[in-house]
Protein backbone atom coordinates (compact mmCIF):
# COMPACT_ATOMS: atom_id res chain seq x y z
CA UNK A 1 0.00 0.00 0.00
CA UNK A 2 0.90 3.47 -1.05
CA UNK A 3 -0.09 6.14 0.85
CA UNK A 4 2.72 9.03 0.90
CA UNK A 5 1.40 12.20 0.93
CA UNK A 6 1.47 15.82 1.32
CA UNK A 7 -1.44 17.47 3.32
CA UNK A 8 -1.73 21.26 3.79
CA UNK A 9 -5.37 23.29 4.16
CA UNK A 10 -4.14 26.32 5.95
CA UNK A 11 -7.09 28.48 5.60
CA UNK A 12 -8.18 29.54 8.52
CA UNK A 13 -12.14 28.95 9.37
CA UNK A 14 -14.81 30.76 11.13
CA UNK A 15 -17.57 28.70 11.55
CA UNK A 16 -21.06 29.93 13.09
CA UNK A 17 -22.96 32.75 13.78
CA UNK A 18 -22.06 36.20 14.66
CA UNK A 19 -18.45 35.75 13.71
CA UNK A 20 -18.56 38.77 11.33
CA UNK A 21 -16.93 40.81 13.88
CA UNK A 22 -13.56 39.50 13.17
CA UNK A 23 -13.55 40.22 9.91
CA UNK A 24 -12.31 43.45 10.00
CA UNK A 25 -9.61 42.35 11.94
CA UNK A 26 -8.63 39.57 9.75
CA UNK A 27 -8.64 41.97 6.57
CA UNK A 28 -6.53 44.50 8.47
CA UNK A 29 -3.86 41.61 8.58
CA UNK A 30 -3.11 42.29 4.94
CA UNK A 31 -3.78 45.90 4.21
CA UNK A 32 -6.47 48.73 4.50
CA UNK A 33 -7.57 49.04 0.78
CA UNK A 34 -10.50 46.08 0.10
CA UNK A 35 -11.71 44.61 -2.77
CA UNK A 36 -15.23 43.49 -2.00
CA UNK A 37 -16.95 41.00 -4.66
CA UNK A 38 -19.90 39.36 -4.83
CA UNK A 39 -22.74 37.83 -7.26
CA UNK A 40 -25.96 39.30 -8.84
CA UNK A 41 -27.34 40.70 -6.03
CA UNK A 42 -28.21 37.95 -3.55
CA UNK A 43 -26.54 39.93 -0.67
CA UNK A 44 -28.05 43.09 -0.79
CA UNK A 45 -31.69 41.22 -0.47
CA UNK A 46 -30.75 38.84 2.53
CA UNK A 47 -28.88 41.88 4.04
CA UNK A 48 -25.85 40.32 4.33
CA UNK A 49 -24.05 43.60 2.24
CA UNK A 50 -25.26 45.48 5.29
CA UNK A 51 -23.63 43.25 7.95
CA UNK A 52 -20.53 43.14 6.35
CA UNK A 53 -20.22 47.04 5.07
CA UNK A 54 -20.72 47.89 8.40
CA UNK A 55 -18.26 45.74 10.03
CA UNK A 56 -15.91 47.36 7.60
CA UNK A 57 -16.69 50.88 7.98
CA UNK A 58 -16.36 50.01 11.76
CA UNK A 59 -12.81 48.81 11.15
CA UNK A 60 -11.81 52.07 9.14
CA UNK A 61 -10.76 50.20 5.77
CA UNK A 62 -11.06 51.48 2.53
CA UNK A 63 -13.48 49.72 0.73
CA UNK A 64 -13.99 49.14 -3.39
CA UNK A 65 -16.90 47.37 -4.74
CA UNK A 66 -16.76 44.89 -7.47
CA UNK A 67 -20.49 43.13 -8.09
CA UNK A 68 -22.53 41.21 -10.81
CA UNK A 69 -20.49 38.53 -10.76
CA UNK A 70 -22.06 35.97 -12.49
CA UNK A 71 -22.75 32.39 -11.75
CA UNK A 72 -20.31 30.27 -13.86
CA UNK A 73 -17.85 33.60 -13.99
CA UNK A 74 -16.85 35.05 -16.88
CA UNK A 75 -13.27 35.68 -17.60
CA UNK A 76 -14.68 39.24 -18.82
CA UNK A 77 -15.53 39.45 -15.32
CA UNK A 78 -12.23 38.79 -14.24
CA UNK A 79 -10.23 41.21 -16.23
CA UNK A 80 -12.70 44.10 -14.93
CA UNK A 81 -12.11 43.16 -11.13
CA UNK A 82 -8.21 42.52 -11.74
CA UNK A 83 -8.41 46.32 -13.39
CA UNK A 84 -9.92 47.88 -10.19
CA UNK A 85 -7.11 45.96 -7.76
CA UNK A 86 -4.53 47.69 -10.26
CA UNK A 87 -6.13 51.54 -10.22
CA UNK A 88 -7.34 51.16 -6.31
CA UNK A 89 -4.00 49.34 -5.48
CA UNK A 90 -5.94 46.94 -3.79
CA UNK A 91 -4.33 45.14 -0.74
CA UNK A 92 -7.07 42.33 -0.43
CA UNK A 93 -9.86 40.75 -1.23
CA UNK A 94 -13.07 40.10 0.37
CA UNK A 95 -15.31 37.46 -1.83
CA UNK A 96 -18.89 37.27 -0.22
CA UNK A 97 -20.61 34.74 -2.34
CA UNK A 98 -20.87 31.20 -3.46
CA UNK A 99 -18.46 29.20 -5.46
CA UNK A 100 -18.35 31.78 -8.65
CA UNK A 101 -17.99 34.51 -6.94
CA UNK A 102 -14.88 32.91 -4.72
CA UNK A 103 -13.68 31.93 -7.69
CA UNK A 104 -14.13 34.73 -9.86
CA UNK A 105 -11.81 36.60 -6.73
CA UNK A 106 -9.21 33.93 -6.96
CA UNK A 107 -8.76 34.58 -10.38
CA UNK A 108 -8.85 38.67 -9.85
CA UNK A 109 -6.62 37.96 -7.54
CA UNK A 110 -4.30 36.73 -9.56
CA UNK A 111 -4.25 38.65 -12.46
CA UNK A 112 -4.08 41.69 -10.43
CA UNK A 113 -0.15 40.80 -11.27
CA UNK A 114 -0.21 40.12 -14.87
CA UNK A 115 -0.30 42.87 -17.71
CA UNK A 116 -3.08 41.05 -20.19
CA UNK A 117 -6.14 39.59 -20.08
CA UNK A 118 -6.63 36.86 -17.62
CA UNK A 119 -7.23 34.07 -20.14
CA UNK A 120 -3.77 33.57 -20.46
CA UNK A 121 -3.42 32.75 -16.63
CA UNK A 122 -6.53 29.83 -17.31
CA UNK A 123 -5.12 28.78 -20.53
CA UNK A 124 -1.41 28.41 -19.20
CA UNK A 125 -0.29 30.35 -21.68
CA UNK A 126 1.13 32.99 -18.81
CA UNK A 127 2.41 31.39 -15.09
CA UNK A 128 1.04 32.56 -12.17
CA UNK A 129 3.31 34.68 -10.13
CA UNK A 130 1.15 36.24 -7.85
CA UNK A 131 -1.96 36.25 -5.77
CA UNK A 132 -3.74 38.86 -3.75
CA UNK A 133 -4.85 37.66 -0.08
CA UNK A 134 -8.42 36.25 -0.11
CA UNK A 135 -10.88 36.63 2.55
CA UNK A 136 -14.27 34.74 1.88
CA UNK A 137 -17.71 35.05 3.19
CA UNK A 138 -19.22 31.51 1.78
CA UNK A 139 -23.24 31.96 1.01
CA UNK A 140 -24.03 28.52 -0.44
CA UNK A 141 -22.73 25.07 0.42
CA UNK A 142 -21.18 23.83 -2.86
CA UNK A 143 -17.89 23.50 -4.03
CA UNK A 144 -15.58 24.07 -1.60
CA UNK A 145 -14.08 26.63 -3.03
CA UNK A 146 -14.21 28.60 0.67
CA UNK A 147 -11.04 25.89 1.15
CA UNK A 148 -9.39 24.98 -1.87
CA UNK A 149 -6.87 26.59 -4.19
CA UNK A 150 -9.28 26.51 -7.35
CA UNK A 151 -11.38 28.42 -9.44
CA UNK A 152 -13.25 27.91 -12.66
CA UNK A 153 -13.74 30.44 -15.22
CA UNK A 154 -16.00 30.85 -18.41
CA UNK A 155 -15.06 31.94 -21.88
CA UNK A 156 -18.63 32.79 -23.14
CA UNK A 157 -16.16 33.41 -27.09
CA UNK A 158 -14.72 30.28 -26.91
CA UNK A 159 -16.96 28.00 -25.25
CA UNK A 160 -14.38 26.64 -22.86
CA UNK A 161 -15.14 26.34 -18.64
CA UNK A 162 -11.60 25.59 -17.21
CA UNK A 163 -10.12 25.81 -13.78
CA UNK A 164 -7.31 27.22 -12.58
CA UNK A 165 -5.54 25.65 -9.40
CA UNK A 166 -2.27 27.19 -7.67
CA UNK A 167 -1.72 27.49 -3.92
CA UNK A 168 -1.55 31.41 -3.78
CA UNK A 169 -5.30 31.65 -4.44
CA UNK A 170 -6.35 29.26 -1.26
CA UNK A 171 -8.22 31.63 0.49
CA UNK A 172 -6.05 33.18 3.80
CA UNK A 173 -9.85 33.22 5.86
CA UNK A 174 -13.05 31.86 5.12
CA UNK A 175 -16.14 32.66 7.32
CA UNK A 176 -18.94 29.97 7.08
CA UNK A 177 -21.97 30.74 9.07
CA UNK A 178 -25.03 28.60 7.88
CA UNK A 179 -27.31 31.32 8.73
CA UNK A 180 -25.88 33.33 5.38
CA UNK A 181 -27.28 29.90 3.58
CA UNK A 182 -30.99 30.38 4.85
CA UNK A 183 -31.77 32.57 1.70
CA UNK A 184 -30.58 29.86 -0.68
CA UNK A 185 -32.82 28.64 -3.31
CA UNK A 186 -34.40 24.84 -2.71
CA UNK A 187 -32.77 24.50 -6.41
CA UNK A 188 -29.72 26.08 -5.75
CA UNK A 189 -29.60 24.01 -2.40
CA UNK A 190 -30.26 20.38 -4.23
CA UNK A 191 -27.63 21.49 -7.16
CA UNK A 192 -24.94 22.35 -4.24
CA UNK A 193 -25.98 18.97 -2.15
CA UNK A 194 -25.17 17.32 -5.67
CA UNK A 195 -22.11 19.50 -6.31
CA UNK A 196 -20.73 17.69 -3.11
CA UNK A 197 -21.86 14.11 -3.06
CA UNK A 198 -20.10 14.79 -6.74
CA UNK A 199 -16.89 16.13 -5.12
CA UNK A 200 -16.32 12.73 -3.00
CA UNK A 201 -17.65 10.33 -5.99
CA UNK A 202 -15.73 11.70 -8.90
CA UNK A 203 -12.31 12.78 -7.38
CA UNK A 204 -11.54 10.45 -4.90
CA UNK A 205 -14.06 7.98 -3.72
CA UNK A 206 -14.12 5.89 -7.00
CA UNK A 207 -10.46 5.49 -7.39
CA UNK A 208 -8.23 2.93 -8.45
CA UNK A 209 -5.55 4.50 -6.23
CA UNK A 210 -4.82 3.22 -3.21
CA UNK A 211 -6.99 4.21 -0.21
CA UNK A 212 -7.60 4.34 3.83
CA UNK A 213 -10.34 2.85 5.22
CA UNK A 214 -10.52 5.85 7.31
CA UNK A 215 -10.91 7.99 4.44
CA UNK A 216 -13.63 5.80 3.09
CA UNK A 217 -15.43 5.58 5.81
CA UNK A 218 -14.81 9.89 6.20
CA UNK A 219 -16.33 9.92 2.76
CA UNK A 220 -19.43 7.69 3.14
CA UNK A 221 -20.33 9.64 6.18
CA UNK A 222 -19.85 12.70 3.94
CA UNK A 223 -22.28 11.39 0.95
CA UNK A 224 -24.61 10.73 3.98
CA UNK A 225 -24.49 14.13 5.67
CA UNK A 226 -25.99 15.42 2.45
CA UNK A 227 -28.66 12.47 1.95
CA UNK A 228 -29.39 12.95 5.43
CA UNK A 229 -29.71 17.36 5.15
CA UNK A 230 -30.49 17.97 1.93
CA UNK A 231 -34.04 17.23 2.18
CA UNK A 232 -34.69 19.20 5.71
CA UNK A 233 -33.22 22.25 4.05
CA UNK A 234 -35.51 22.15 1.36
CA UNK A 235 -38.43 21.84 3.42
CA UNK A 236 -37.59 24.27 6.06
CA UNK A 237 -34.63 26.48 4.72
CA UNK A 238 -33.59 28.06 7.98
CA UNK A 239 -32.76 24.52 9.77
CA UNK A 240 -29.54 25.36 11.72
CA UNK A 241 -28.50 21.93 12.08
CA UNK A 242 -28.63 20.57 8.18
CA UNK A 243 -27.54 24.19 6.94
CA UNK A 244 -24.57 23.44 9.01
CA UNK A 245 -23.75 20.15 8.28
CA UNK A 246 -24.07 21.24 4.42
CA UNK A 247 -21.65 23.72 4.85
CA UNK A 248 -19.07 21.90 6.41
CA UNK A 249 -19.18 18.95 4.69
CA UNK A 250 -19.17 21.15 1.58
CA UNK A 251 -15.70 22.69 2.78
CA UNK A 252 -14.56 19.01 3.69
CA UNK A 253 -15.22 17.63 0.21
CA UNK A 254 -12.88 19.83 -1.49
CA UNK A 255 -10.11 21.21 0.64
CA UNK A 256 -7.51 18.11 0.25
CA UNK A 257 -8.33 15.78 2.93
CA UNK A 258 -9.86 13.19 0.99
CA UNK A 259 -8.10 13.50 -2.38
CA UNK A 260 -4.69 13.47 -0.64
CA UNK A 261 -2.29 11.36 -2.26
CA UNK A 262 -4.37 10.65 -5.09
CA UNK A 263 -4.35 11.64 -8.67
CA UNK A 264 -7.69 13.55 -9.15
CA UNK A 265 -9.58 12.86 -12.71
CA UNK A 266 -12.88 13.59 -12.05
CA UNK A 267 -14.53 12.27 -15.38
CA UNK A 268 -18.17 13.78 -14.23
CA UNK A 269 -16.75 17.00 -13.55
CA UNK A 270 -14.55 17.08 -16.91
CA UNK A 271 -18.01 16.36 -18.88
CA UNK A 272 -20.45 18.75 -16.90
CA UNK A 273 -18.27 21.91 -17.11
CA UNK A 274 -18.30 21.42 -20.92
CA UNK A 275 -21.92 20.96 -20.63
CA UNK A 276 -22.15 24.35 -18.45
CA UNK A 277 -19.50 25.81 -21.50
CA UNK A 278 -21.97 25.29 -23.92
CA UNK A 279 -25.13 25.96 -22.21
CA UNK A 280 -24.43 27.99 -19.21
CA UNK A 281 -26.40 25.38 -17.09
CA UNK A 282 -25.91 25.16 -13.25
CA UNK A 283 -22.96 22.97 -11.99
CA UNK A 284 -24.81 20.79 -9.89
CA UNK A 285 -27.73 20.04 -11.82
CA UNK A 286 -25.73 19.42 -14.49
CA UNK A 287 -23.79 16.77 -12.34
CA UNK A 288 -26.57 15.61 -10.96
CA UNK A 289 -28.31 14.05 -14.96
CA UNK A 290 -24.50 13.01 -15.68
CA UNK A 291 -23.28 11.12 -12.84
CA UNK A 292 -25.70 8.39 -12.70
CA UNK A 293 -25.45 7.38 -16.47
CA UNK A 294 -21.66 7.36 -16.29
CA UNK A 295 -21.88 4.86 -13.26
CA UNK A 296 -24.34 3.12 -15.32
CA UNK A 297 -21.63 3.21 -18.24
CA UNK A 298 -18.41 2.01 -16.16
CA UNK A 299 -20.45 -0.56 -13.67
CA UNK A 300 -18.74 -4.15 -14.46
CA UNK A 301 -16.94 -7.18 -12.96
CA UNK A 302 -13.93 -5.12 -12.33
CA UNK A 303 -15.47 -2.04 -11.10
CA UNK A 304 -18.13 -3.50 -9.41
CA UNK A 305 -16.60 -4.11 -5.75
CA UNK A 306 -16.52 -0.57 -5.44
CA UNK A 307 -19.87 -0.32 -5.85
CA UNK A 308 -20.75 -3.03 -3.27
CA UNK A 309 -18.97 -0.76 -0.89
CA UNK A 310 -21.13 2.40 -1.62
CA UNK A 311 -24.44 0.34 -2.21
CA UNK A 312 -23.66 -1.27 1.27
CA UNK A 313 -22.39 1.36 3.37
CA UNK A 314 -24.12 4.32 2.18
CA UNK A 315 -27.82 2.86 1.03
CA UNK A 316 -27.23 0.23 3.15
CA UNK A 317 -28.38 -2.32 0.58
CA UNK A 318 -28.31 -5.78 1.69
CA UNK A 319 -24.34 -7.15 1.73
CA UNK A 320 -24.88 -10.43 0.89
CA UNK A 321 -26.48 -9.87 -2.89
CA UNK A 322 -23.77 -10.26 -5.90
CA UNK A 323 -21.88 -7.18 -6.03
CA UNK A 324 -23.20 -6.49 -9.77
CA UNK A 325 -26.70 -6.21 -8.04
CA UNK A 326 -26.07 -4.05 -4.86
CA UNK A 327 -23.82 -1.65 -7.53
CA UNK A 328 -27.65 -1.56 -9.56
CA UNK A 329 -29.47 -0.88 -6.92
CA UNK A 330 -27.02 1.90 -5.95
CA UNK A 331 -27.51 3.58 -8.69
CA UNK A 332 -31.07 3.57 -8.58
CA UNK A 333 -31.21 5.10 -4.85
CA UNK A 334 -28.46 7.58 -5.96
CA UNK A 335 -31.16 8.27 -9.19
CA UNK A 336 -34.14 8.27 -7.05
CA UNK A 337 -32.35 11.04 -4.42
CA UNK A 338 -31.25 13.44 -7.26
CA UNK A 339 -34.43 13.33 -9.13
CA UNK A 340 -37.19 12.39 -6.47
CA UNK A 341 -36.12 13.66 -3.44
CA UNK A 342 -34.23 16.80 -4.35
CA UNK A 343 -36.61 17.02 -7.50
CA UNK A 344 -34.10 17.68 -9.93
CA UNK A 345 -34.48 17.32 -13.77
CA UNK A 346 -33.27 14.25 -14.74
CA UNK A 347 -32.44 14.63 -18.59
CA UNK A 348 -30.86 16.72 -20.68
CA UNK A 349 -33.33 16.76 -23.45
CA UNK A 350 -36.09 18.68 -19.91
CA UNK A 351 -33.14 21.60 -19.73
CA UNK A 352 -33.26 21.97 -23.47
CA UNK A 353 -29.83 20.20 -24.60
CA UNK A 354 -30.07 18.16 -27.27
CA UNK A 355 -27.03 15.86 -29.29
CA UNK A 356 -25.58 18.41 -31.53
CA UNK A 357 -22.14 19.26 -29.64
CA UNK A 358 -21.77 16.07 -27.85
CA UNK A 359 -18.86 15.26 -30.38
CA UNK A 360 -16.86 18.92 -29.78
CA UNK A 361 -18.28 18.67 -26.32
CA UNK A 362 -16.46 15.00 -25.96
CA UNK A 363 -13.55 15.87 -27.88
CA UNK A 364 -12.68 18.70 -25.79
CA UNK A 365 -13.32 16.45 -22.58
CA UNK A 366 -11.26 14.31 -23.66
CA UNK A 367 -8.41 17.04 -24.61
CA UNK A 368 -8.52 14.78 -27.80
CA UNK A 369 -6.72 11.68 -25.75
CA UNK A 370 -8.24 9.81 -22.81
CA UNK A 371 -9.68 11.42 -19.89
CA UNK A 372 -7.97 9.91 -17.16
CA UNK A 373 -10.56 8.35 -14.42
CA UNK A 374 -12.06 5.26 -11.97
CA UNK A 375 -12.26 3.81 -15.66
CA UNK A 376 -10.44 5.38 -18.14
CA UNK A 377 -12.88 7.19 -21.14
CA UNK A 378 -12.31 7.97 -24.66
CA UNK A 379 -14.17 10.24 -26.99
CA UNK A 380 -16.72 8.14 -27.90
CA UNK A 381 -16.89 6.58 -24.34
CA UNK A 382 -18.08 10.12 -23.32
CA UNK A 383 -20.26 10.66 -26.57
CA UNK A 384 -22.17 7.64 -25.46
CA UNK A 385 -22.63 8.91 -21.50
CA UNK A 386 -24.10 12.28 -23.11
CA UNK A 387 -26.13 10.38 -25.30
CA UNK A 388 -27.80 8.17 -22.38
CA UNK A 389 -28.30 11.59 -20.27
CA UNK A 390 -30.55 12.80 -23.05
O1 LIG B 1 -25.14 35.74 -7.66
P1 LIG B 1 -26.04 35.81 -6.48
O2 LIG B 1 -27.07 36.87 -6.59
O3 LIG B 1 -25.28 35.85 -5.19
O4 LIG B 1 -26.93 34.46 -6.50
C1 LIG B 1 -26.36 33.16 -6.47
C2 LIG B 1 -26.43 32.45 -7.81
O5 LIG B 1 -27.54 32.87 -8.54
C3 LIG B 1 -27.22 32.28 -5.60
N1 LIG B 1 -26.87 32.38 -4.18
C4 LIG B 1 -25.67 32.16 -3.61
N2 LIG B 1 -25.77 32.33 -2.28
C5 LIG B 1 -27.07 32.68 -2.02
C6 LIG B 1 -27.75 32.71 -3.23
N3 LIG B 1 -29.08 33.04 -3.32
C7 LIG B 1 -29.71 33.33 -2.17
N4 LIG B 1 -29.08 33.31 -0.96
C8 LIG B 1 -27.78 32.99 -0.84
N5 LIG B 1 -27.21 32.96 0.36
O6 LIG B 1 -26.99 30.97 -6.05
C9 LIG B 1 -26.66 31.00 -7.43
C10 LIG B 1 -25.43 30.14 -7.66
O7 LIG B 1 -24.32 30.72 -7.08
P2 LIG B 1 -22.87 30.15 -7.44
O8 LIG B 1 -21.84 30.92 -6.72
O9 LIG B 1 -22.75 30.03 -8.91
O10 LIG B 1 -22.99 28.64 -6.85
P3 LIG B 1 -21.91 27.58 -6.50
O11 LIG B 1 -21.35 27.83 -5.17
O12 LIG B 1 -22.54 26.29 -6.75
O13 LIG B 1 -20.72 27.82 -7.56
C11 LIG B 1 -20.74 27.25 -8.84
C12 LIG B 1 -19.46 27.57 -9.59
O14 LIG B 1 -18.32 27.00 -8.95
C13 LIG B 1 -17.62 26.15 -9.85
C14 LIG B 1 -18.73 25.68 -10.76
O15 LIG B 1 -18.23 25.12 -11.95
C15 LIG B 1 -19.51 26.95 -10.99
O16 LIG B 1 -18.86 27.78 -11.91
N6 LIG B 1 -16.87 25.12 -9.12
C16 LIG B 1 -15.83 25.52 -8.38
C17 LIG B 1 -15.00 24.62 -7.76
C18 LIG B 1 -13.83 25.04 -6.97
N7 LIG B 1 -13.54 26.30 -6.84
O17 LIG B 1 -13.12 24.22 -6.44
C19 LIG B 1 -15.22 23.19 -7.85
C20 LIG B 1 -16.56 22.82 -8.34
O18 LIG B 1 -16.52 21.51 -8.82
C21 LIG B 1 -17.14 23.72 -9.36
O19 LIG B 1 -16.68 23.38 -10.65
ZN1 LIG C 1 -18.19 20.48 -8.53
Amino acid sequence: MNTNFIYSAPTKVYFGENQLENLGSELKRYGNRVLMTYGGGSIKKNNLYDKIVAELIKAGLEVYEFGGIEPNPRHTSVNQGAAICKEKKIDVLLAVGGGSTIDATKAIGAAAFYDGDCWDLVTHKAPITACLPIVTVLTIAATGSEMDCGGVISNLETNDKLGLIHPLMLPKVSFLDPTNTYSVSAFQTACGGVDIISHIIDTAYFSTQDTLYMVDYFMEGLIKTVIKYAPVVIKEPDNYEARANLMWASSWALNGFIGAGKQQAPSCHMMEHELSAFYDITHGLGLAILTPRWMEYILDETTAPKFYQFGVNVFGIDKDLPAMEVGKKAIEMLSDFFFNTLGLKSTLTEIGIDDSKFERMAKKACGNGIMPGFKPLNQQDVENILKMSL
